[in-house]
């Protein structure tokens, strides 16, 4: 198990207070802290090796190319990528998409092609798509959640509607894309299974996986997936903001256009036209957030450290503990499976009729962050038939004692709303 205390110690933030009170900081699916091993390394940088990467012979330009290229490879290991040529350092997930959507999506899906999503897309693997469709005429078909028990989705296996999953699938889909983890229900899907659906009923198309709320919270294993591409974002794990990953198989990203053009990413450039760089840098056009990348290096030498079964085991307890703290409140309504075993570190909930801004408002003054709002999911939030909804998410530095916090701030939106 891992050691909370030690780990809140390496976390300089979580030692501020917020309206007079200590932070608990349970805002984590939108982002996580940075560790000082994270900060410091960013700094380090700075303060010794600064130089552009790639470019230059001089010691500097091969250090901070040597510390680049290094985090690629550590990045590649954690998520079990082979060939680290493979992973593209971009901004975030969002980006990720884009370059997708941009390079892959524009060049192989027209008129008639069918796109599958599932209604709980965070809008980074939504409008992207729905965006191409509309340009190219293509298709989108929307896979629902299984629901029960009113308007609560409970998923005994943890994953999207598998019926209509198969039957959205034909011989004109040329693209399915789900999340790993949906970071409003948790629901983890079991991304090695919907693979092998598609592969059986639509050979043809591709899979993109989003794994923004995955990779931070549990061991992910990319290559043994059997999906084409896969996108994480560093800011949610322990890493800076403005740097993300896109993974794709090498003979995919080889035969696949530029998405941007410039320095860097070129071999030869004559007057007419140029000829392009070797993977992964074909699609990294100027100058990359070098300490970004340093920087999640640093955040996954950590999480390695700690160890991914841990982080996951960590987070069913606080999640179970949290389940069975809020089902105890009348009015509170959970969304999502109750199991936490089947389920990510994110719970969101609603109080009575109180809208989820003036929730999280009232946990703010007792020094509670969470997140409220449609969450970056508004066609799930129609789904579930809901305007919004509070959202509590936990990570390695939570406690119990935090998610008791959060139970009593809720009390007090009780008392305020007199719910
Ligand atoms: C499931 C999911 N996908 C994608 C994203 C987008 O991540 P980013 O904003 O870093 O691009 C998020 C961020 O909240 C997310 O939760």
């Amino acid at each position: 198990m891992i050691d909370v205390s030690k780990i809140r110690e390496d976390f300089p933030i979580l030692k501020r207070r917020i309206n007079g009170k200590q932070l608990a900081y349970l805002d984590n699916a939108a982002t996580s802290q940075k560790p000082k091993q994270v900060i410091e390394a960013i700094s380090n940088f700075y303060k010794t090796s600064n130089a552009n990467v790639h470019r230059g012979i001089h010691t500097l330009s091969v250090e901070a190319t040597e510390l680049m290229e290094n985090a690629r490879r550590k990045v590649a290991d954690f998520v079990g990528v082979k060939d680290s040529a493979e992973i593209i350092f971009v901004r975030n997930a969002t980006e990720a998409v884009n370059l997708v959507a941009y390079s892959w999506g524009r060049n192989n899906i027209g008129r008639g092609d069918e796109i599958v999503l599932t209604v709980a897309e965070h809008h980074s693997n939504f409008v992207v798509w729905q965006q191409l469709a509309l340009e190219n005429g293509a298709v989108l078909k929307i896979v629902p959640l299984r629901q029960a028990q009113g308007l609560r989705p409970i998923h005994e296996n943890g994953e999207v509607d598998l019926v209509a999953f198969k039957n959205a699938l034909t011989k004109k889909t040329k693209l399915v894309a789900f999340f790993h983890v949906s970071n409003v229900l948790g629901i983890i899907n079991n991304a090695n299974r919907l693979s092998s659906i598609v592969h059986r009923e639509a050979p043809k198309a591709k899979i993109l996986i989003d794994g923004a709320q995955a990779v931070p919270h549990m061991p992910v294993d990319i290559d043994s997936i059997g999906c084409d591409f896969y996108v994480f974002t560093g800011h949610k794990m322990l890493g800076p903001t403005g740097i993300g990953v896109l993974w794709a198989k090498r003979e995919l990203l080889e035969e696949m256009p530029p998405f941007l053009f410039g320095g860097e990413m070129i071999s030869k450039v004559v007057l007419e036209k140029s000829s392009w760089n070797e993977l992964p840098w074909k699609f990294e056009a100027g100058t990359p957030d070098i300490a970004g990348a340093i920087g999640l290096g640093a955040a996954v030498d950590y999480l390695s450290k700690i160890g991914m079964e841990n982080v996951r085991k960590h987070e069913i307890k606080l999640t179970e503990h949290a389940i069975k703290k809020l089902s105890e409140i009348p009015d509170v309504t959970i969304y999502g499976p109750l199991d936490a075993k089947v389920r990510g570190g994110v719970v969101a909930f609603n109080v009575g009729p109180a809208h989820a801004h003036d929730v999280a408002s009232i946990l703010d003054s007792e020094g509670v962050a969470i997140r409220s709002g449609h969450h970056c999911a508004q066609p799930l939030m129609e789904f579930l038939q809901i305007e919004s909804a509070a959202r509590a998410s936990f990570y390695i530095y939570n406690t119990e004692e935090e998610v008791d916090r959060l139970v009593e701030g809720i009390g007090k939106v009780k008392k305020v709303f007199k719910i």
